[in-house]
């Protein structure tokens, strides 16, 4: 058992408390690999902002859990000895068994995520409470969630979304004691968010959902996954240099942005990482196609990253200065 205190990590109570209070988002931002961590963990600190560093299950199983441990451990090293004292915790994104929550949380996660959302409402429920009821003995944070969103949440894929029913919100994190909801108001995994027809604005968010789940746990801790904005410059070089992203939209800024002043005090991101690593890549290699050392194209990615993950805190979830 490797506790997430040793590894000086922190659960999120504390950062979400914040963030509703002030207002602000805190961001989760998947990694994969040392690039994406390096990169987030520098703005992260640049901008002194709270961090959730997100690994799915696949991410787990491609870049080794032990490693990862480590990673994140070398991670909070670099945090201190550069003089900063930014909290970060270490979150498992969409778990989808107990088996791999508890796995996680006894090899140095700090919080984790239990996805019931495909199951029905007292399956899902059951199995939080029972995440919940291990993962409180260790101090670790849960998020649940309820309401389907479109897109491949770690290897299932839905194609359609059901929005959160307010109705039932108060009901699930009473008999469950989760700490954070993820809830479905418009919001989807992946590059393609919305089919729109040529001239057609990106449909604004479900704020009125959003608004009566507030009132029916009001400051309770509400989380957005899908929020990757798709940034439209990173899809235009991905196409430029022999990409193929046809009709890519994401959630635009201001609609984050306004999401964040509301109780919701996570927002994920993962999908614009991506892009921008690719786009730099891509952009690097097509314009000197002798190179083969992947530190010359992996290195401006990652400069990349840490520019969009800057451009992240200050301007769209505004957890810049809120360390
Ligand atoms: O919500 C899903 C995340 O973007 C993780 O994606 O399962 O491909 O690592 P992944
Ligand atoms: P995006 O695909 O919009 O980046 O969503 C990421 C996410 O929700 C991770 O859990
Ligand atoms: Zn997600």
């Amino acid at each position: 058992m490797y506790s997430y205190k040793e590894l000086g990590l922190v659960n999120t109570r504390e950062m979400y408390a914040k963030a509703i209070d002030g207002k602000y988002a805190v961001p989760g931002y998947n990694f994969n690999n040392m690039e994406q961590l390096q990169a987030i963990i520098t703005a992260g600190m640049e901008t002194d902002s709270p961090l959730v560093l997100q690994v799915s299950k696949g991410a787990r199983d491609y870049a080794n859990q032990i490693l990862l441990r480590h990673m994140a451990r070398g991670a909070m090293e670099i945090v201190k000895e550069g003089g900063s004292n930014i909290p970060v915790a270490l979150h498992l994104d969409h778990g989808d068994s107990y088996e791999l929550c508890v796995s996680c949380i006894e090899s140095g996660f700090s919080s984790v995520m239990i996805d019931g959302s495909a199951l029905s409402f007292e399956e899902n429920a059951a199995l939080t409470k029972k995440v919940v009821d291990y993962a409180h003995q260790h101090d670790v944070t849960v998020e649940g969630e309820l309401g389907v969103l479109a897109g491949i949440e770690d290897e299932v894929s839905h194609e359609k979304s059901h929005y959160t029913r307010p109705e039932e919100v108060e009901e699930f994190v009473t008999k469950t004691g989760v700490d954070s909801l993820a809830i479905s108001i418009g919001t989807s995994h992946g590059a393609y968010k919305f089919k729109l027809e040529p001239g057609e604005e990106v449909p604004p968010l479900r704020f009125d959902i959003l608004e009566e789940v507030e009132k029916r746990i009001p400051g309770f801790a509400i989380v957005l996954h899908g929020s990757s904005s798709v940034v439209p410059e990173y899809v235009d070089i991905i196409n430029k240099y022999g990409g193929n992203l046809e009709n890519a939209v994401g959630v635009p800024e201001e609609q984050l942005r306004r999401a964040a002043r509301y109780a919701v005090c996570k927002i994920n991101i993962d999908s614009d990482g991506r892009l921008a690593m690719t786009a730099k890549i891509r952009e690097t290699l097509a314009n000197k196609p002798a190179e083969f050392d992947p530190r010359k194209y992996l290195g401006p990615a990652r400069d990349e990253l840490i520019r969009m993950y800057r451009h992240k805190n200050e301007n769209v979830v505004g957890s810049a200065g809120k360390a």
